[in-house]
């Protein structure tokens, strides 16, 4: 049986760090606020010539690195992002000709925060049925061109950072890898996160009038995304074990979507879990959406918080809303 197994991780965020006391310059808020409502201390904000892909490459050469590979060997690429280089194409053809890999398919995704989970299931996909050995799966992510950094905006501001993270996925007929993964939607709550404009029923589709009223701004009910995570983040971990009869306490490792650490705290509670088997990097970068996880998985990686053979489940939830899981056996 042919599985997808994470052969190579990489990440990069850039190099510009921004403090909560560097916000409250710009807006009424605080490192008490920040701090005690999200857990966030720092984020990394790209440069004014950074776009999303020059966040990706850098993550990109890191996990073909890791994964012993070159460009060449790479299959297909899956580039997550809810925040692309260009409205179209999609950031994966940029990526596809600034890296030189050769013309293999290059697929966009936009699931916002559960992006990197979906990737990883379209990858894993391709791999078992034997279409392509090696997939690249991409969350890349440049928020700060676009937060609202007035008192307006503040209750998403503060919370987004950008970065990207990278992994390889490659085939192996070992009995480890992928065990299984479980995607969500429920589009009726779109609008509690949503960008709206630039949006199809407008004529222009860019007019003064949305960017006068504020609508080119990501918009946010933060109380009512907190609600649905707290129970969607438990459920589609429960899914994931039950699934392949795997008990919590066997899993060494879950890597949640870093959206809030009291999230991330309440979800461990809900679940009767330490709240350190939630791996939490959120204070250094914020929440990075689609990036958030892979940026994690290798972090986790560098520190030697997985083994060989570990229980690993990467978790999403965010804006659509979608959520989503994925169990690994490393
Ligand atoms: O990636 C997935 C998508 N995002 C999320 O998962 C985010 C989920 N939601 C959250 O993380 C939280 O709802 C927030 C961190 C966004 C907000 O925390 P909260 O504890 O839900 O605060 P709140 O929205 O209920 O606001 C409490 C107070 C309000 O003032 P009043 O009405 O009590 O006077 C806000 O106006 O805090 C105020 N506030 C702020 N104060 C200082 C909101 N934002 C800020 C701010 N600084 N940045």
């Amino acid at each position: 049986m042919t599985r997808a197994y994470i052969s190579g991780t990489g990440f990069y965020v850039p190099e510009r760090v921004v403090t909560n006391a560097e916000l409250a310059t710009l807006m009424n808020t605080s490192d008490e606020w920040i701090t005690a409502r999200t857990g966030i201390k720092t984020r990394h904000f790209a440069a004014p010539e950074e776009g999303t892909i020059d966040l990706a490459v850098p993550a990109v050469e890191q996990a073909l690195e890791a994964a012993a590979l070159t460009v060449g060997d790479i299959d297909f690429i899956i580039f997550a992002t809810s925040s692309p280089d260009h409205y179209a194409p999609g950031s994966g053809c940029f990526l596809q000709d600034r890296m030189g890999f050769g013309e293999i398919g290059a697929l966009d995704i936009r699931v916002q925060c559960s992006g990197f989970v979906y990737g990883v299931s379209i990858a894993d996909q391709y791999i078992r049925t034997g279409s392509f050995r090696n997939v690249l799966v991409i969350g890349a992510e440049l928020q700060s061109t676009n937060l609202n950094m007035t008192d307006e905006g503040r209750d998403v501001s503060v919370i987004f950072g950008d970065g990207a993270g990278a992994v390889v996925l490659s085939a192996t007929e070992e009995d480890r890898g992928i065990l299984s993964t479980h995607l969500h939607s429920e589009g009726k709550h779109a609008k509690h996160l949503w960008l709206e404009a630039a949006s199809s029923y407008t004529q222009p589709r860019f007019n003064k009038e949305d960017i006068d009223a504020g609508r080119h701004w990501l918009q946010m009910d933060g109380r009512e995304v907190f609600r649905h995570a707290v129970v969607r983040f438990p459920e589609v971990i429960r899914e994931a074990l039950e699934a392949n009869d795997i008990a919590l306490d066997q899993v060494q490792l879950i890597i949640p979507h870093q959206a809030n650490l009291r999230i991330s705290n309440e979800v461990a509670r809900r679940l009767g879990a330490p709240s350190d088997l939630l791996y939490s990097n959120i204070q250094r970068y914020g929440n990075t959406t689609a990036a958030s996880i892979p940026i994690a998985l290798a972090e986790a990686l560098r520190e030697d918080k997985i083994a060989p053979g570990d229980y690993v489940v990467l978790a999403a939830f965010g804006s659509g809303f979608t959520w989503a899981a994925a169990l690994i056996k490393w």
